[in-house]
């Protein structure tokens, strides 16, 4: 099995946990693509979608599939979304797409996350995948400052806007091994937008994909 066939198993696994009548929050990147095409089979049996990005906003469209503004809901049962990393309490890195701003903002409106990632994504302490964080342009150099007194190495993404308009910053050599106080600590710097450290917004399952099968891990 290649690694995109173990990204669409978990993304058919996924459509277990969707409920009737429901609308959908959909996140981003090339598991979540598999899993918009197999949402499209219960096209009929759903209300909609919220979706975390003009791109995931564009494939739902072209399924047929109803999208909804964030803003016009108050809550989801369900969000689900992939990850650059996860770690053994459901903690994540995320963002590698550029769509991190929306995805926690859709995440918050869902009472559960369903992570479906590839077994690659698998790590015992967030940090080896640049942690992205979407900044304002005129605060980039002050935050890489502050990540390098903590011993990080920002690195402004060459020729990405996020569909916010603002640039991400990618800072590898960091060692997270508390996601909750560091994803703290971050959002208090001027200039953040979002960091894509998800452990307040952790996942509550995930449905991890390894080519014997996939495997469920609770959080
Ligand atoms: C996008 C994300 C994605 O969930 C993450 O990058 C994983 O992507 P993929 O499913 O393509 O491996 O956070 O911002």
């Amino acid at each position: 099995m290649t690694q995109d066939e173990i990204k669409a198993m978990v993304a058919r696994a996924a459509l277990t946990h969707v409920p009737p009548g429901g609308i959908i929050g959909v996140g981003t990147g090339s598991t979540v693509n598999h899993f918009i095409d197999a949402l499209a089979t219960l096209r009929e049996g759903i209300a909609g979608a919220v979706s975390s990005s003009n791109a995931s906003t564009a494939r739902l469209r072209g399924h047929g599939i109803r999208v909804l503004e964030a803003g016009d809901v108050e809550q989801l049962a369900l969000y689900v979304d992939g990850a650059d990393e996860i770690d053994p309490r459901g903690h994540m890195i995320k963002g590698g797409g550029a769509a991190l701003t929306r995805e926690k903002i859709v995440a918050d409106l869902a009472q559960f996350f369903l992570c479906i990632a590839d077994a690659s994504k698998q790590v015992g302490v967030l940090g080896r995948f640049p942690l992205p964080v979407e900044v304002i342009g005129i605060a980039a150099n002050r935050i890489t400052r502050r990540f390098e007194a903590i011993g990080g190495r920002a690195a402004l993404r060459q020729g990405v806007v996020t569909d916010n308009g603002h640039p991400i910053l990618d800072v590898h050599g960091l060692v997270i091994t508390d996601p909750a106080a560091l994803e703290a600590e971050i959002n208090q710097w001027p200039g953040v937008v979002t960091v894509g450290l998800f452990a307040r917004h952790h996942a509550h399952l995930c449905l991890l994909g390894r080519v014997d099968g996939v495997q469920v891990l609770h959080f």
